[in-house]
């Protein structure tokens, strides 16, 4: 078990300092706060990928890695919150010394919108201990983590295909999302298909 927050341990040590690395190389500067803010978008894009499509592939595509995957997709979704309360970090660290480039980067519908993503992030991420999860219930835990998962998924879809138009760059990006997205649905058609299956006279 232990080995496992291990996983979180590292991960999370590796996203903040690269982090760091990108800050401190362009001398604290706002080029490297926006550098790292970009970076952290994508680390945390490519974790949230491997927790959300976890079950899934596992379903759809046994295998040593997929299982691997399943059995991590706790820890790979902790390290997305801490990857993505990075981002946080850093944007609210460069609203805070440059207040026009802030705005000029966002507004107030990214703010409400992406803003309520971190509410399920920390909502998500603090029902994935055994005790938390226990105390919430099997139903409200699935419910939660369920909607929550989408409304992410949602958010990044959102960010990234509004940056399509302006690089080829975010191609492959939107293509992840995308992916992550029919992996989901090919996963519970399958399951749904079974069901009726099961139940059938
Ligand atoms: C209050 C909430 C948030 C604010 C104010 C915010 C702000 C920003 C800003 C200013 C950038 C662009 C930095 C630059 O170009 O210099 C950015 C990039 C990005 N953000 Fe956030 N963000 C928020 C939450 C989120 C959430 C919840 C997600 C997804 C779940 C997300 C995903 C992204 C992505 C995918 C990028 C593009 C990274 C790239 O260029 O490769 N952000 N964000």
């Amino acid at each position: 078990m232990m080995g496992r927050w291990r996983l979180v341990g590292v991960l999370s040590f590796l996203v903040a300092a690269m982090t760091a690395g990108l800050i401190i190389s362009h001398g604290g500067d706002v080029d490297g706060m926006r550098v790292a803010i970009r970076a952290t978008a994508r680390t945390s894009l490519v974790l949230f990928v491997m927790a959300f499509t976890a079950s899934a592939l596992a379903e759809l595509l046994p295998s040593a890695a997929t299982r691997w995957q399943r059995r991590n997709r706790r820890y790979l979704g902790v390290s997305f919150a801490v990857s993505h309360f990075i981002h946080l970090g850093v944007i609210v660290a460069l609203a805070s010394v440059d207040r026009v480039l802030f705005w000029q980067l966002t507004n107030i519908a990214t703010i409400v919108l992406a803003g309520s993503a971190y509410l399920f992030i920390a909502a998500m991420a603090a029902t994935s201990f055994d005790r938390t999860a226990a105390w919430l219930g099997p139903r409200k835990w699935r419910l939660l983590h369920l909607v929550g998962g989408w409304y992410i998924w949602i958010s990044f879809a959102i960010a990234v295909g509004k940056r399509v138009p302006l690089d080829r760059f975010y191609w492959p990006m939107a293509a992840l999302v995308l992916v992550a997205a029919i992996v989901r649905l090919l996963a519970m058609l399958r399951r749904n298909r079974r069901q009726a299956a099961i139940s059938a006279p």
